[in-house]
């Protein structure tokens, strides 16, 4: 049998108080629709239909290209309005899966699980692992079979002492489903078509429930609110640490450390408190890196250490290499084995060689430096002529002396020694030294102006 899911993200999400639509706000770095999308794919769906309303246009540039149909919901009329929009383009022989774009962290075995337990009839995820305040809550007879589910605004005194709730996800084949939806009707304390009331429909209409628990508290906890959204994400990071710290990473603090991408270690490694790390990280053998320190896609090789504060977007980076503290890599920067990159150093879109060291205040940007130079303190790339982008390059064993400026395009050929001070823009002889600075005088006669 086909399936298709619908995701419903039409809903402005009042309570986060922001102009970004709420399926748009991030969890561990991506948008909560992502996350459903991205767990929605592990069931390989026939189709995918995202129902966007309110920001629709945001929503749907968020995810250009992202293989689903956008179907318009243009008045919030309730969750059932919602799913009533998108149903009409699903093959009515089809199972259909419909979740909330609000529930971000909902595990691809559950959904699996729901479509199973769907075949004969409707299917819903509950919870009562969790508080169930603002959920609509699964209300039962006395053979505890499902009969309705009653929204938080809508229950009585009674109705809200039971535990057990709705957690936004259910599956039922669309004929049946379409069938069910079309009596829903807005008479309620939000005047709003509900989703749940399809439950006491199928009910009436001697149709198989099954409910399917799930798994933990988090993975049914929805985003209403930014404090939700807060308690979510540190739940999320929570579980990350656990992971990292189950595969041998020694975290400083479990609590301070936030991975929003995937973040792969070796061996021994050690990363200390308040690190991010973004997209895709991977840190080998017994790295370490030091406090504060915000790592976004990139591969450090096995004994590298990178001290405080360091900022590394985009990189590649050798062995025994020494980074930071408080060092700057911009995107596209390669380092060899055994690199020393100090603190106050700014790379973007560099290679730099076996051994080479840049210690302390410089900027090096578009150049390829070779192995065992070494930068002095303050030196600087002029990749920049107000219009285009040069490469400077500087070949091996150089020195270049302090406070030092390349005038891009230029090559330092090996072995040169550049003097310190010196403004550098025709290329070098190989080994040898070259000084372009003015000469230094001093006035045997000068005298100190009296005041
Ligand atoms: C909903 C359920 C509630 C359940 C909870 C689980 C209903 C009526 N209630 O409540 O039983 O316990 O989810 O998280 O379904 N949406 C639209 N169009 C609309 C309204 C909402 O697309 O007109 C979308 C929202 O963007 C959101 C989802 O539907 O992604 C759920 O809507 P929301 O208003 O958050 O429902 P809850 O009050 O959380
Ligand atoms: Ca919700």
């Amino acid at each position: 049998m086909s399936l298709a899911v619908i995701v419903l993200a039409a809903g402005q999400g009042k309570r986060m108080h922001s102009a970004l639509p709420k399926v748009l706000h991030a969890l561990a770095g991506k948008p909560l629709l992502a996350h459903v999308l991205d767990t929605v794919r592990t069931l390989a769906p026939a189709q995918v239909l995202v129902v966007h309303g309110h920001g629709g246009a945001d929503v749907r540039a968020a995810f250009a290209g992202a293989p689903v149909t956008w179907v318009e919901q243009a008045q919030q009329l309730g969750t059932g309005h919602a799913l009533a929009q998108a149903l009409p383009q699903v093959a009515r022989g089809a199972q259909v899966l419909v979740l909330n774009g609000d529930v971000p962290l909902v595990r691809g075995d559950t959904l699996k699980r729901l479509v199973a337990a769907s075949a004969k009839g409707l299917a819903i995820c509950t919870s009562d692992l969790s508080d169930p305040a603002g959920y609509g809550r699964v209300v039962r007879d006395a053979r505890k079979r499902v009969r309705r589910v009653v929204e938080h605004k809508d229950a009585s005194a009674r109705d809200l002492r039971i535990r057990e709730w709705y957690a936004g996800f259910l599956a039922a084949p669309a004929a049946r489903l379409a069938a069910w939806l079309a009596k829903v009707r807005p008479a309620n304390a939000q005047e709003e078509y509900y989703l749940t009331d399809v439950i006491a429909l199928a009910v009436k209409d001697r149709a198989a429930i099954a409910t399917v628990p799930a798994a933990d508290p988090w993975e049914v906890a929805g985003v209403n609110s930014r404090h939700e959204l807060a308690l979510l994400e540190r739940a999320y990071q929570s579980g990350q640490a656990k992971r990292l710290l189950d595969a041998g990473v020694a975290l400083a603090d479990l609590w301070r450390v936030d991975v929003r991408g995937e973040l792969a270690c070796g061996r021994d490694v050690a990363i200390d408190v308040n690190c991010v790390f973004e997209g895709s990280v991977k840190l080998g053998d017994r790295v370490r890196v030091g406090p504060n320190c915000v790592l976004r896609n990139v591969s450090v090789d096995a004994d590298t250490e990178i001290l405080a504060y360091s900022l590394i977007d985009t990189a590649t980076i050798g062995k025994r290499c020494r980074i930071g503290p408080f060092s700057r890599m911009r995107p596209g920067v390669t380092l060899g084995d055994e690199v020393h990159v100090g603190n106050f150093v700014e790379l973007k879109a560099s290679r730099i060689g076996a051994g080479s060291k840049a210690n302390h205040l410089s900027y090096i940007g578009d150049t390829d430096v070779g192995s065992r130079v070494n930068v002095g303190a303050g030196t600087i790339t002029c990749n920049y002529d107000g219009t285009a982008k040069h490469r400077t390059v500087i070949e091996d064993d150089c020195f270049i002396g302090s406070d030092a400026t390349l005038v891009a395009p230029v090559t330092i050929a090996k072995g040169s020694y550049i003097g310190a001070g010196s403004t550098i823009s025709k290329d070098t002889p190989a080994g040898q030294l070259t000084v372009a600075r003015a000469k230094q005088v001093s006035l045997p006669n000068w005298k100190p102006r009296k005041k």
